[in-house]
């Protein structure tokens, strides 16, 4: 499943609606993305989260805080934000430094901004399974796109297995499949037997941030894979950086080589699930720019 692709055709419609508000309205919409420290693989997600929304025709706000930053500070961004009528979409990139709460900052967002999909109404509407009118999380909302694109709308009578549960992904993931008819199972680093759980999945999504741990004796002849993790492990075979420590390569939580001979399809990594989270990202943004135009 090219995530890739699929993601590209859902920024091109974004970017066609962004025109059509901005032309019935005179709206234009915004996102803000907030950044905490220099964690190099938040940086970057941060800041192609930033350009997408540009290249979509969104405003486009980037606040890069130092690592020190108080609590207190990043409350006062969050409600200037909240408060501001240009932007529609807030994002904390997560993890926060120590010594910030996430919690706290994430309830501080306005729900109806909350285009991550994190704040407790938010994820409350999508657990009683009010999720039109809720912000889906962008992984999760991402996933089912490529899951329904091969299995279509109704998942009635299969089998999903979703090994993770994490707040961002396996816990939502597990809500959209069973709204979607499915029979969830929610497996995990304590499940018995985690390879025969999974080798009942008609679904299996991985998301628990082991590279390869999935390997072919997970998957079920004819499953759909969607492979969630993202990474990096030392790939001596591609040489040595100039410090003498190996490069490195980007893996998924799949044995995808293994895993691709028995599935009926499968996500790469990297071009997977990766391209689709920020696509379902300017999607929501614009449909918060939608309803506040009313
Ligand atoms: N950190 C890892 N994934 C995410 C995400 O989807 N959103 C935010 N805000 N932080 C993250």
């Amino acid at each position: 499943m090219d995530g890739k692709g699929r993601s590209k055709s859902i920024l091109e419609e974004v970017t066609e609606k962004t025109k059509a508000l901005k032309a019935e309205t005179g709206m234009q919409p915004g996102l803000a993305v907030v950044i905490v420290g220099s964690d190099p693989a938040s940086q970057v997600y941060v800041g192609s989260k930033a350009k997408r929304a540009e290249e979509c025709g969104f405003k486009s706000v980037k606040h890069e805080l130092p690592a020190e930053t108080s609590e207190a500070d990043l409350l006062k961004i969050v409600d200037d934000l909240n408060k501001d009528d240009t932007i529609h979409g807030i994002l904390v990139q997560l993890p926060l430094p120590k010594q910030i709460d996430d919690g706290k900052v994430i309830q501080a967002i306005d729900p109806d901004k909350d285009v991550d999909g994190f704040h407790l109404v938010n994820v409350g509407r999508i657990a009683t399974g009010a999720a039109d009118e809720a912000f889906v999380p962008c992984t999760p909302a991402g996933c089912m796109v490529m899951i329904r694109d091969m299995l279509g709308e109704d998942l009635s009578g299969l089998n999903a297995v979703i090994v993770g549960r994490s707040n961002i992904v396996g816990k939502p993931m597990a809500q959209l499949l069973l709204a979607a008819n499915a029979t969830v199972t929610i497996a995990h680093s304590r499940t018995k037997n985690l390879a025969a759980v999974c080798a009942n999945a008609d679904i299996l999504v991985a998301a628990v941030g082991r590279p390869e741990m999935v390997t072919g004796d997970y998957v079920k002849e004819g499953a759909v894979v969607v492979d969630v993790g993202i990474n990096r492990v030392d790939a001596p075979e591609k040489g040595m950086k100039e410090d003498g420590s190996p490069k490195t390569r980007l893996v998924g939580d799949v044995a995808y080589d293994e895993a691709a001979k028995k599935a009926k399809a499968i996500t790469p990594v990297p071009g997977g699930v990766g391209p689709m989270t920020i696509g379902m990202l300017m999607a929501n943004t614009l449909r918060s720019a939608y309803r506040a135009a009313g």
